[in-house]
């Protein structure tokens, strides 16, 4: 596994144990496997040190809750892991769980990014969206992440609940922006299938509201200095998400656990689902991958177009047919950009890739 050419090599690590299932959420997480944790945790490190990676520019550790297994444990799967110099190691956190002790122990383990999942900080769309944490909790959370010195984090929030209120996610967005923070993602509330949500059609977001959040959300955000890089997401100079940045460039990745995807120059596979499968594979000395598949160049390329369009930079000219899109898309004769309408319609826009 070696770097893409931009130099850069990132880690995913999956931890797939939450308190709680979201009746939103999709991901591969279980509420009564907790008794899997040590043996996980234990897999991880033998993968990781078996891969025998070279130095990585960015970690993210993502779930599920990573913030529900022993923060030790955490730390010492992570110091499996070697890092290049200003690696970005990001760990995402749940409100309730997240202390400064909880923080110092990352700390100590290099993480130098937290990932909060805020989702909202009106109580009654976190009721609605099934969450567990009140906003005080986002508030002393923060408050925790600073104290024990960590360099930059991102609050997560979701619109389009429901019973939400456009004034409800003023209020959100309002919150959040008095926290400070160097890092917002805003994303709509997704209907995935499979999940309680998807069987309540009484509870599905409509798009014009989904429409005028997203709006409020940019008019608000950038007021506060936060600029859109990417269709969700807003920081300050220079706090931007390098690991996700590599996911949207089409860097190289490797990730570890159970269902943990990973890419190299056009390949790319996923591993089993269960944290069972998972820690028999690693125990057995077993490969533990599900499947896999190579990308033919031009799907390689459209979908690199795809994901470089929803980013601030945009794509060259040439890639896409610009007939029609007045207002959707600006372009300087070099590089054609999504305007804020634009945005809201990338995936239409898209189809227009060439
Ligand atoms: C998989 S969660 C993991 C983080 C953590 N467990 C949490 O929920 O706070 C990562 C983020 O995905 C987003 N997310 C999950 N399901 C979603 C959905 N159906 N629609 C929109 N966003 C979703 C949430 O904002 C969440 O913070
Ligand atoms: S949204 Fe987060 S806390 Fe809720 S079930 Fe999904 S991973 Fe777990």
């Amino acid at each position: 596994m070696t770097h893409t050419s931009t130099g850069q090599f990132g880690v995913y690590i999956h931890i797939p144990f939450c308190r709680h299932r979201c009746d939103y959420c999709a991901f591969a997480t279980w509420t009564d496997r907790d008794h899997l944790i040590g043996d996980y945790l234990d897999a991880l490190r033998d993968d990781i040190s078996r891969a025998a990676l070279d130095p990585v520019t960015s970690v993210f550790v993502g779930g599920g809750t990573p913030t529900r297994v022993p923060a030790e444990e955490l730390a010492a799967v992570l110091t499996t892991i070697p890092l290049a110099p200003g690696a970005e190691v990001t760990v995402e956190c749940n409100p309730d769980d997240v202390t400064v002790e909880l923080m110092q122990t990352y700390a100590s383990a290099g993480v130098n990014r937290v990932s909060i999942g805020v989702q909202s900080m009106v109580p009654s769309v976190l009721a609605s969206l099934g969450r567990t944490h009140v906003p005080a909790n986002v508030v002393r959370a923060v408050e925790a992440v600073r104290a024990a010195g960590l360099p930059t984090f991102n609050l997560d929030i979701i619109y389009g609940g429901a019973g939400e209120t456009l004034d409800d996610w003023r209020s959100t967005l309002e919150g959040v922006l008095a926290l400070s923070p160097p890092h917002v993602s805003a994303y709509a509330l997704t209907i995935e299938a499979g999940t309680p949500l998807a069987e309540d059609p009484s509870r599905h977001p409509d798009d014009d509201d989904l429409a005028d959040k997203y709006e409020l959300a940019d008019d608000l955000l950038t007021a506060a200095g936060l600029t859109n890089y990417e269709v969700s997401n807003w920081a300050l100079p220079g706090h931007e998400c390098r690991h996700n940045i590599l996911y949207w460039r089409q860097g190289n990745y490797r990730g570890f656990g159970s269902a943990a995807h990973s890419h190299h120059d056009g390949h790319r596979w996923w591993n089993v689902r269960t944290p069972e499968r998972y820690i028999a594979a690693v125990t057995a000395g077993e490969s533990t991958e599900a499947a896999g598949e190579t990308l033919d160049e031009d799907t390689r390329r459209i979908e690199g177009l795809q994901l470089a369009l929803r980013m601030r930079d945009g794509v060259p000219s040439s890639a896409l047919d610009v007939d029609d899109l007045d207002g959707l898309v600006d372009s300087d004769g070099q590089r054609v950009r999504l305007t804020r309408r634009g945005r809201l319609l990338a995936n239409e826009v898209s189809l227009r890739l060439r």
